[in-house]
């Protein structure tokens, strides 16, 4: 499955931590768009999407969640809970984000401008891209 997690280098001293991102270091493509979940409801799941051609990785830089991964043959369940990890997903993997804490806020950097005719929002029509 075309996912994995990356752990980010932290700059930490006696005033605390420090992370830095850069494109084609850190994160393997070119930043476009930033953008990030929080005050997110107790209960709510949200996602169920795919994406044609996007790449992200998403950073739960306070608090905790859990992504829901599936490519359409197996499925993987990761916990995202510290600001020094990122989770890389390519595009063609379906995912649900869920068991938000309270204080959960879950950034996203992605390599394209926000585009909803590159989403698959359709689980069966996804089914059918990846076989
Ligand atoms: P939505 O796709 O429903 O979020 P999720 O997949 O996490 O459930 O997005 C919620 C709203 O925000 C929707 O009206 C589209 C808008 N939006 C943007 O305008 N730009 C963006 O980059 C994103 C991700 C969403």
């Amino acid at each position: 499955m075309d996912y994995k997690i990356i752990k980010f280098q932290q700059h930490g001293d006696d005033r605390g931590q420090l992370v830095a991102l850069e494109n084609d270091k850190e994160i393997p493509f070119n930043v476009k768009r930033v953008y990030y979940m929080y005050n997110t409801v107790k209960g709510v799941r949200r996602g169920f999407h795919s994406h044609k051609k996007l790449k992200q990785i998403l950073i739960c830089t306070s608090g905790s969640c859990k992504i829901h991964l599936d490519d359409g043959h197996e499925t993987r369940e990761i916990t995202l809970d510290k600001p020094y990890e990122g989770l890389f997903i390519s595009h063609n993997l379906w995912r649900e984000m869920y068991d938000f804490s309270p204080d959960a806020v879950l950034m996203v950097l992605a390599s394209e401008m926000y585009d909803e005719s590159d989403y698959i929002r359709d689980y069966n029509e996804f089914l059918k891209s990846v076989k």
